[in-house]
């Protein structure tokens, strides 16, 4: 079965600086009329991006989505409880579907299913896909867009799983909230494609039963499922850290088996929503030991509460009520950029059921893309992330190898077939033997383990092409350790 383009995705939030001084910034020469920074669009473009998620996030959990439209002088500053941020509202809807069709990226919605409910996600349906002469579609053509935006993925809140969250619930008051916001919303448009929140993490205690529960209530009105999962070297050890892509694959294989087995016969897919690395920040940060220990138990929420609130209000303290404050604006290095590429394989080896994947997040914010007033650049992660969605075409095929360090995924698409492979070793070099084959070229990238992408130098860690493959009856492609390799090769006979 073909990838879905849309397991190329990512996530924007009003979060940190991912939207302002990310994506919008009106008073940067950078920006074009509408205050979107052109140089950002460029690199979205080339990321490869198909779909972006928002506004959240645990920041939709306690979103009025009416406070981000209309004449942008008369919008209300409000407190961002997610984030103790401020909100100017400057950036709402339809500044970001205007964003979207500009970028060529689909749109994803989520409403807020923390604070508000089912009739508030309906009317925000009809603000964007309803008839300029229902009540929410005449609203939006006097704010200058008689045409529907017809979004058709709608997320049903955001981690109700997780007791961080604004509203957070019981898996039977979620399950029987978001059926309700679903049958609400569909009255208004019955053409969108709903996604339920599923678990946040891997670790959560309730992973499972959460489900089993959710779906008993409403698997008749969803589509897919949300799976959340975030990745770190919290306990430096490298080598585990390189491995991480293993717990992604249990977990989407657990996941598979639940959808087969509470799915009443409905064909569900799962939209992996949110996957990245992120920790260097909050090792940085006074409260390391709490995230170290959130990271393997986020399932003791209160624990993990009682322990971190002193701190967070430590580290908190100078950004605080601020708007738009730098927030884990991780600086990611070649290690991650190897780890990145092996999440990927994964996605793309369960792609029968994942169809939706987004990184999380896309601009600033554990990103690949990073901004100053002056800058937009590449971090490391950006590359395997526009190689996969480059050259992801065609039909996923699962790999598995001898050595445990290689992982990897072959897609064919015609005569032409990619594998995408990564060596997560630290030292070890190997290479690969393909026979019967002739290959096409071989783009490797690889450098020491802590090697970044700066503003300073944003193009220290770049993948290049690599020309010396043999092409005898075959060819052999050197896999150096630590690397991400992207080799296409079409089969003999085909030329
Ligand atoms: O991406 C940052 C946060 O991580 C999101 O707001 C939340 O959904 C997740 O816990």
């Amino acid at each position: 079965m073909p990838v879905d383009r849309h397991l190329f995705g990512s996530f924007l939030e009003h979060m940190g600086r991912a939207v302002y001084h990310g994506i919008y910034e009106p008073d940067s020469p950078l920006s074009d009329h509408d205050g979107f920074r052109t140089d950002v669009i460029a690199l979205v473009k080339e990321l490869g991006t198909s779909i972006v998620r928002y506004p959240g996030g645990n920041f939709v959990s306690g979103y009025r989505w009416e406070d981000g439209i209309g004449a942008k002088a008369s919008r209300p500053i409000r407190f961002d409880e997610a984030w103790k941020s401020s909100e100017s509202n400057q950036f709402g809807t339809d500044e970001f579907l205007a964003w979207c069709a500009k970028t060529g990226v689909e749109p994803m919605l989520a409403v807020n299913l923390g604070t508000r409910g089912p009739m508030d996600a309906a009317h925000l349906v009809e603000y964007c896909n309803g008839p300029a002469d229902s009540p929410y579609g005449k609203l939006r053509a006097e704010n200058g867009h008689p045409e529907p935006y017809r979004v058709t993925y709608w997320c049903l809140g955001n981690e109700m799983d997780g007791p961080w969250q604004i509203g957070h619930k019981t898996a039977h008051a979620y399950g029987l909230l978001a059926r309700d916001a679903a049958r609400a919303m569909r009255a208004v448009d019955s053409h969108i494609i709903l996604i339920a929140s599923g678990s946040s993490t891997f670790t959560m205690s309730t992973f499972g039963s959460w489900e089993k529960t959710v779906l008993a209530e409403c698997s008749e009105v969803i589509d897919g499922i949300s799976m959340h999962g975030y990745w770190g070297n919290f306990d430096g050890d490298e080598e585990a850290f390189l491995q991480s892509w293993r717990e992604m694959d249990r977990f989407i294989t657990r996941m598979e088996e639940i959808l087969r087995d509470e799915g009443r016969g409905k064909k569900l897919f799962i939209s992996f929503d949110e996957w990245n690395v992120n920790y260097h920040e909050r090792m940085r940060s006074a409260s390391a030991e709490a995230w170290k220990e959130w990271y393997h138990t986020s399932s003791c929420f209160e624990e993990f509460q009682r322990k971190f609130a002193p701190c967070i209000s430590e580290a908190r303290r100078e950004l605080f009520g601020k708007s738009a404050p730098p927030l884990i604006e991780d600086t990611y290095t070649m290690e991650d950029a190897v780890v990145v590429g092996s999440l990927l394989c994964t996605l793309l080896s369960h792609a029968a059921t994942v169809k939706i994947a987004c990184i999380a997040q896309l601009v600033n914010v554990i990103a690949p893309i990073r901004t100053s007033f002056a800058n937009a650049w590449r971090q490391t992660l950006y590359y395997p992330f526009s190689q996969a969605s480059a050259f992801g075409d065609g039909d996923a095929y699962r790999l598995s190898f001898s050595n445990p360090a290689i992982v990897g995924v072959m897609m064919v698409c015609g005569s032409m077939h990619t594998l995408f492979l990564v060596n997560t070793s630290l030292k070890e070099d190997t290479e690969l033997v393909v026979e019967n084959a002739l290959a096409v070229d071989h783009q490797l990238m690889c450098s020491d383990a802590d090697a970044t992408d700066t503003e300073a130098a944003p193009f220290a860690v770049v993948p290049r092409t690599v020309r010396d493959i043999r092409q005898e009856e075959g060819f052999t492609v050197p896999l150096p350790h630590l690397s991400w390799n992207v080799v296409r090769f079409t089969s003999r006979t085909s030329r």
